[in-house]
């Protein structure tokens, strides 16, 4: 193979004249979680992972991270799999190289503060489970959310790296709030807590290469603890920044395979390792092992995953993050956002709202959660703000952070917007100055007690208390209670061959072969319909995503409010007003005229999303404003409140449901 003749031809060259070099730069490598969260949606599955391990493991990366993140969300919701699992599988493969987590603090892998009781639970397992290196940040940089899971990392023997997300509020290093000064501090900080390394986090690749340079100089100077840069691709600089920070004396570096390196994922190893040959900061990394790994990874996993793939876009640059200092993943989730509301035309919009939002929340780092934070309360204020009032609708999530109870934002949040978020917080009006968990009740016996014997370990457990509503029904697809759906089972290559051909016919417009019933697969509940026009010729398609559901399900906007409610029969009960019974999801095609409605006032889901709770039932009375049911959209919490005062007379959904925009909810007479 010509290819393979030209990685021969090199490797005589290459060890030749290549001493050991006195200060070879380590690297960690992130294909198996960072690399497949921001190219995949983090929907990288265990099976796809093994074929590579053995040879990942001779490479001598410093680390491979290879869980934390998004990965237990996405595991067990999307993909059917365990995500304590993976780890122990993978241990199998990698014998030599420690592994490493991304732990979101005092938020461990989820999306708010957890108690103290089920943070030290989590760590404690998570060692047990094969885990070494714990990457810790806090989105506010508030280390108080390091005291409880540090002094458990330390009991454990494992390594503790702690971390500095970086963020700006000008185009360049500096300003009143995140300057040099901010960060010797914030790495003194870490130091002082006992950290192995310092991470700096430059999650939206915003880190210019001079900047780079003075930074990891000054911290170099500063403190002890090896430095490590995380830099993502997202505006084109990272690899730049990486040789500016290499000059600097930075100890770290992280990059992924090729297949999951560039746009907003990070730079490749590959050049890195033949930049620093001969140098004396000379990787050693042996060119060709790495080419093995490419090619399988080419050949045998990606084909299975290039349909997740942002294709909106030719450029691998994503110029919004020059200009709006934001992390991609920011962005696509609010492009995604708009467009399941049919909203895509409001984006510069929210472009401008961003930074006002941003700078009203406490001027926060953009890192999960807080960007998603300040991302949906962007979209929400663009979409349902009027001249009259903003913050119209308010997340749960916004709330919490203005309580404090994500921790102290680097300047003081807007006190209008914060009382105005505060009136009827559940918690109280006055937000607290303390150590955020403080205010948290355990969580873990009550957990265990809700789950009962489903929870066959500490490890069920402890995915039930971080995911009460998508945890438990993972665990009923685990111990066999309920089917696993389809759309959580994996492809095979096999399967992507024959889309891949089915495509090149319909191209070529030799699709006359009618599919036999055998061969037609489930259609799922999240089967998008889309109008197809074929030189004059219409067709009506469902299109079902392989491999997985998206996030969001998306169906057609419900009729246009103010028309009476439509009351849906609630399984298993149907309401007794019910009279004009409509499908809970109305196909594209059947969008008007709406069936003959009855009287009642109808709560609609305002976006796309699941049902975390009800607050209340049928037969329940309600008065305008009062929280009806709760929507979880975008990973945020959303309480919808009661459109009219009376009773609830329908209930349409229940826990774990997806809804899609315009769907009704409850309905109200
Ligand atoms: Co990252």
């Amino acid at each position: 193979m010509s290819d393979h003749n030209q990685v021969e031809m090199a490797q005589m060259n290459y060890d030749k004249d290549r001493p050991a070099a006195a200060n070879p730069v380590k690297v960690q490598d992130l294909s198996l979680r960072d690399g497949h969260q921001s190219l995949f949606a983090t929907r990288g599955r265990t099976e796809d992972m093994i074929p590579v391990a053995e040879r990942m493991d001779e490479i001598g990366f410093w680390a491979v991270e290879v869980w934390g993140g998004a990965t237990f969300d996405t595991m067990h919701r999307f993909l059917g799999e365990d995500p304590w699992e993976r780890l122990r599988t993978l241990k199998r493969y990698f014998k030599k190289t420690p592994f490493s987590m991304l732990l979101r603090g005092q938020n461990l892998v989820g999306y708010r503060n957890y108690a103290d009781d089920v943070a030290r639970l989590f760590v404690k397992k998570t060692v047990d489970n094969g885990l070494e290196v714990f990457r810790t940040f806090d989105a506010l940089n508030d280390y108080r959310n390091f005291e409880t899971v540090v002094p458990v990392i330390k009991e454990c023997g494992a390594h503790f790296q702690g971390c500095i997300c970086y963020t700006l509020t000008e185009a360049r290093l500096g300003g009143e709030v995140y300057n040099l000064d901010y960060y010797i501090q914030k790495a003194k900080d870490l130091e002082d807590m006992g950290a192995d390394s310092i991470c700096i986090k430059d999650m939206a690749g915003l880190m210019s290469p001079y900047d780079a340079y003075e930074l990891v100089k000054a911290l170099k100077a500063n403190v002890k603890p090896l430095i490590h840069l995380h830099s993502h691709f997202t505006s084109g600089m990272s690899p730049m920044a990486h040789l500016k920070a290499i000059e600097a004396g930075v100890d770290i570096i992280d990059t992924c395979m090729t297949p999951y390196a560039y746009r907003t994922s990070h730079a490749a190893i590959e050049p890195l390792v033949m930049s620093l040959l001969g140098t004396n900061r000379d990787t050693g990394f042996d060119i060709r092992r790495l080419a093995e790994i490419n090619n399988i990874l080419e050949r045998e996993v990606l084909p299975k995953y290039k349909h997740l793939l942002d294709d909106t876009k030719v450029s691998m640059i994503d110029i919004n993050v020059l200009l709006h200092q934001t992390p991609g993943g920011m962005l696509s989730n609010l492009v995604n956002q708009l467009r399941e509301m049919d909203a895509l035309d409001k984006i510069d919009e929210v472009y401008k709202e961003l930074p006002r939002v941003r700078k009203e929340l406490g001027q926060v780092p953009l890192v999960t959660p807080t960007s998603q934070i300040v991302g949906i309360q962007t979209v929400n204020n663009v979409l349902f703000d009027t001249k009259e009032e903003r913050y119209k609708m308010v997340t749960a999530q916004v709330k919490d952070l203005c309580y404090g109870l994500y921790g102290k934002t680097s300047v003081p949040i807007d006190p209008v917007v914060q009382k105005k978020a505060l009136k009827g917080y559940d918690r109280g009006e006055k937000p607290i100055t303390c150590r955020p968990a403080e205010v948290l009740e355990p969580e873990l016996e009550k957990a265990r007690e809700q789950i009962g014997s489903l929870a066959m370990d500490d490890e069920d457990l402890i995915l039930y208390a971080l995911f009460p509503v998508t945890g438990k029904k993972y665990l009923l697809q685990k111990y066999g209670k309920e089917e696993v759906p389809d759309s959580l089972k994996p492809i095979t290559l096999e399967d992507v061959e024959k889309q891949t051909a089915m495509i090149k016919k319909a191209k070529a417009g030799e699709l006359i072969e009618r599919t036999t019933a055998a061969n037609i697969p489930e259609k799922s509940e999240y089967s998008r319909t889309f109008n197809v026009f074929v030189e004059g010729e219409y067709f009506e398609v469902g299109v079902d995503e392989v491999g997985g559901s998206p996030v969001i399900t998306y169906a057609a906007p419900a009729p246009v409010a103010p028309v009476a409610a439509v009351p849906v029969p609630a399984a298993p009960a149907p309401s007794a007003k019910a009279t004009a019974p409509v499908a809970p999801k109305p196909a594209p095609m059947a969008v008007a005229p709406a069936p003959a409605a009855t009287s009642g006032t109808s709560v609609n889901a305002p976006m796309p999303g699941m049902i975390i709770k009800y607050e209340k039932n049928v037969g329940d009375a309600v008065s305008e404003g009062e929280t009806v049911v709760v929507i979880e959209a975008m990973k945020m919490e959303n309480a919808l409140p009661a459109t009219a005062s009376g009773v609830v007379v329908a209930v349409n959904y229940k826990s774990g449901d997806s809804v899609a925009k315009g769907d009704v909810l409850a309905v109200i007479e």
